[in-house]
């Protein structure tokens, strides 16, 4: 979004101007700095000339004219009331950017306005909403207070850059028309606070961030290996023992040397029930529901350290809640003993009053049936059930716990290992491994998340490694990358399409240790997915996405988030050209990066346009930002 601020100017220039004025002069000089320090205290102005909205709305019409947002714009709920929650999230924010318009109880001129639909628009849905600006209003309209609360993160967006830290006393946004809706009901961000606990603050800026983006579901991974993150009543030392491990961050997460005798832990923490309530009404005022991971049957170092007798016979493994990488993760609850049953059953009592959301995930990824297939409570287990094979019996536990939490009004998610044993029709499942798990299960009519590694997982590198602090290794997940990705997987009729939920990104925090990483990590990335989840499939629009996405660097910079470098490592296409020799253009992520290239004589220069070149040239590139080598030489052979 470009921004051309006046005012400022003019009268600057008045006040050196008469600087030169004897004892009139200065009175002069004096009373014009009043004026100014007056206007500067009333903020700046500002004519906004584009609209840099991310997710790209599904339709948008500029028109003649704008309207003028200053001290003297009045503010109508019209029908929704001022007490609606949304009402007052939007008030509150206008106030915190001293836009504090006065509410009124009609429509007017000089207005913002926003109405609830008396008819439902179709067309709108529950989560849609429009915008309409012309010279009196700006008028937000939905059939939900969600799509008003939607309608209002977008107008924010219409709203200058640094609009959270510069105070404006105008703003003039050109008319438009703007109607929108999502493509898909689950925009879903995860987030493992087990890997490295994050704060309450923290969850609190993670939501805010999945407000800006219309992002709705919040998926914590609260358990793992590696710390035990809820408050549970009935079982202290999951709190006492199993939230804490020692401290390893000065290590790097590879080489983490074990635990020595004796050793503080001092790396952890835990929600109490208390901040989970806090967290969950800051998220419904954001219309983001919560959804909590507890991890069954596998992950739970912190579960075994604390209760080991939950474990399997036989095994004498002395488990230690994990401080660096631990594979294979064997640590695993037995499904041959019933206390194993009745703790998991009071997990779930003390989790699902916790969480409005209708679903609790129950993991179930990377369950090692090593111990299972050792101990003679397990094979019992098998034996009285009929089952065949480990999978079955790890289906049978998780379909008990489903009929227990469904008895309480919830639906299980889980990761798609859950297909393996025999999975219930109500399950929905996370497809993580690929596509292939999404697949299966909306063929087999079972609801589907989609969240493959390539795609969605944020805690791979976003560029070269060489030039990254270090992260998961095992493939390179681009923005261009995320922005490319198409949810709904290939192969599916339209009645299994409708299984397909959406997707997720997914930020596990093994490498991940700091707030301002996980930031670094999750931005702007976040704000692909949110395009590729929210916007339809036809408006998707790389070179758009790409110039509006160096205006959000800069929103989210302005709102104190770290934002990530993306990748400088650029890519190339060709044509023919009309002398029969190949016409490239190299493309790049970052805008106001500077790719050099030559073309085998060494000499680079700046690429400004498309070149023509034989087929079967080299083409060597560099990337610089900022002025400083972003990526190594690349080689290209044009074809
Ligand atoms: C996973 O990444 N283990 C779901
Ligand atoms: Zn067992």
């Amino acid at each position: 979004m470009c921004l051309c601020e006046y005012g400022h100017g003019d009268t600057t220039r008045t006040v050196a101007k008469v600087t030169h004025r004897g004892l009139f002069g200065h009175v002069w000089l004096f009373v014009s700095l009043m004026v100014v320090l007056l206007f500067v205290s009333c903020g700046k102005s500002v004519i906004i000339d584009e609209y840099s909205i991310i997710p790209q709305p599904v339709e948008i019409t500029m028109d003649k004219g704008g309207f003028t947002l200053s001290s003297s714009t009045k503010c109508y709920a019209g029908n929704v009331g001022q007490n609606d929650p949304a009402i007052k999230y939007i008030s509150r924010m206008l106030r915190q950017w001293h836009l504090n318009p006065v509410l009124v109880g009609k429509p007017q001129t000089n207005c913002l306005q926003f109405i609830i639909n008396e008819t439902f628009d179709q067309e709108l849905g529950d989560e849609g909403y429009s915008i309409d600006i012309d010279k009196d209003m700006v008028k937000v309209s939905a059939n939900s207070e969600r799509g008003l609360f939607y309608g209002f993160q977008t107008f924010v967006q219409m709203l200058p850059e640094d609009i959270s830290s510069v105070r404006y006393s105008k703003i003039v946004l050109p008319a438009c028309h703007l109607k929108d809706y999502p493509r898909f009901g689950w925009r879903g961000s995860h987030l493992d606070v087990s890997r490295h606990f994050m704060g309450v603050s923290q969850v609190k800026k993670h939501l805010d961030l999945m407000a800006m983006y219309k992002m709705n579901k919040f998926h914590w991974h609260l358990t793992d290996d590696h710390g035990w993150r809820i408050e549970i009543s009935k079982y202290p030392l999951l709190n006492d023992v199993g939230s804490w491990r020692v401290d390893r961050d000065d290590q790097p997460w590879g080489e983490a040397d074990p635990p020595q005798p004796g050793e503080q832990r001092t790396n952890g923490g835990y929600y109490t029930k208390e901040e989970i309530k806090e967290i969950v009404a800051y998220a419904a005022e954001r219309y983001i529901d919560i959804i909590p991971e507890i991890e069954i049957p596998g992950h739970c170092c912190a579960v075994l350290e604390s209760y080991p007798e939950l474990g399997c016979l036989g095994d004498d493994t002395t488990y230690t809640v994990q401080y660096g990488p631990y594979w294979p993760p064997r640590a695993i609850l037995c499904a041959g003993n019933d206390s194993v049953m009745s703790f998991l059953k009071d997990i779930m009592d003390e989790i699902i009053p916790l969480f409005p959301s209708g679903y609790i995930h129950i993991g179930g990824d990377e369950a090692v049936k090593y111990n299972w297939e050792r101990c003679p409570r397990c094979a019992q287990r098998m034996k009285s059930l009929g089952l065949q094979n480990y999978e079955q019996l790890q289906g049978w536990m998780i379909v008990e716990i489903e009929k227990y939490v469904k008895r309480q009004g919830k639906n299980i998610i889980g990761w798609d290992e859950i297909l393996e044993g025999g999975v219930s029709p109500d399950a929905t499942v996370m497809s993580w491994q690929g596509t292939k798990g999404g697949i299966v299960a909306a063929r087999k009519g079972n609801d589907v998340i989609m969240t493959p590694t390539d795609f969605c997982y944020f805690n791979y590198y976003q560029a070269n490694p060489d030039f990254q602090p270090p992260a998961m290794r095992n493939t390179i997940v681009t923005l261009h990358k995320v922005y490319g990705y198409n949810p709904m997987p290939v192969g599916l009729n339209h009645a299994q399409q409708k299984h397909i939920l959406g997707a997720q990104c997914n930020l596990w925090t093994e490498y991940i240790n700091t707030p301002e990483m996980a930031e670094y990590m999750l931005l702007p990335r976040l704000c692909a997915m949110s395009e590729v989840l929210w916007s339809p499939e036809s408006s998707k629009d790389w070179d758009s996405f790409r110039h509006r996405v160096a205006s959000h660097c800069i929103r989210l910079e302005s709102n104190d988030y770290i934002v990530g470098s993306g990748s400088f490592q650029p890519w190339m296409s060709s044509e023919k050209s009309s002398d029969g020799r190949l016409l490239v253009t190299i493309h790049w992520e970052r805008e106001g990066t500077h790719v050099y290239y030559h073309t085998g004589d060494g000499h680079f220069v700046r690429y400004t346009e498309p070149f023509t070149v034989d087929a079967g040239t080299k083409v060597t590139t560099l990337s610089f930002y900022n002025g400083i080598l972003r990526e190594k030489a690349y080689d290209f052979v044009i074809k």
